[in-house]
């Protein structure tokens, strides 16, 4: 056991100039045989969130508040809609509501909420139901309680200095509470034509949603699951879980 320390010691010294980074002084280890692991992990989550989102510059782990959005273009249903420059904001300020992690069963569950806003430029030409709908310009989109659920396999991989954990086909679902959206300039400016159009788009705010919330949440869950994959692959198996057993 002294000897393994030594070596495990040595190992750790030598990474300073090799592929595998500390962990960042926020992250604190869960023990691999501690029968609370579940709910450490849990804890320790929710409470390095804040910090992971904003990304981990010396591990090569990107911010993920805000997310840069691909450009989403919806045609169809008599509606064309493009959402160009947008952001996705709020992942910093989610609370995590539940996570089941099982290393034996290589399962990953999390399920968290979050007040989400998209902001960028639309371009939206069309029709809502039966109501006509033009418009160019600025937009935010506020997507309150949102609630997304993954569940993932959480495997193993070797690298250079011992295992890897990582995600790999993460499944996910969401649901919307409530969306309000803030079109700048709809109607070329007309403000009455504006306001009934905003009135109506955010009682009616599910028939746009179904088309504009899939592309985003998929994008969202990507782009996290990649930044969580990245940071797995800096730091083994080893740094992140006292007493990890294999090697
Ligand atoms: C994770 O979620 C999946 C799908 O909902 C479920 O089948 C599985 O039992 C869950 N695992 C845990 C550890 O809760
Ligand atoms: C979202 O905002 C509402 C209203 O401000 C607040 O009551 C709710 O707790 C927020 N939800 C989250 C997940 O932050």
């Amino acid at each position: 056991m002294i000897a393994y320390r030594i070596v495990f010691l040595v190992a750790a010294f030598c990474n300073v100039n090799g592929e595998d980074a500390y962990l960042p002084s926020y992250i604190k280890q869960c023990g691999y045989n501690d029968p609370d692991f579940a709910s450490c992990v849990q804890q320790q989550v929710v409470l390095s969130l804040p910090q992971f989102t904003k990304g981990i510059p010396e591990l090569g782990v990107p911010s993920i508040d805000p997310i840069n959005l691909d450009d989403i273009i919806i045609d169809g249903n008599g509606l064309k809609l493009s959402l160009r420059k947008a952001q996705m904001h709020g992942l910093s300020t989610v609370h995590v509501t539940d996570l089941k992690v099982n290393l034996k069963d290589e399962s990953f569950n999390l399920t968290f909420v979050a007040n989400m806003s998209v902001s960028g430029v639309y371009n939206i030409d069309g029709r809502i139901l039966v109501l006509p709908i033009k418009g160019d310009g600025d937009c935010l989109i506020l997507a309150d309680n949102t609630e997304v659920e993954i569940s993932s396999k959480l495997t193993f991989v070797k690298g250079k200095n011992g295992e890897h954990l990582k995600l790999v086909t993460p499944n996910y679902k969401y649901q919307i509470e409530k969306t309000t959206f803030q079109f700048e300039n709809l109607f070329n400016g007309n403000k009455e034509l504006s306001d009934s159009m905003h009135q109506f788009a955010n009682a009616n705010w599910k028939q746009l949603m179904d088309d504009l919330a899939p592309p985003v949440i998929k994008q969202i869950v990507r782009t996290g699951v990649k930044a969580i994959n990245k940071f797995f692959n800096k730091v083994t198996a080893q740094q992140l879980i006292n007493d990890y057993p294999h090697n």
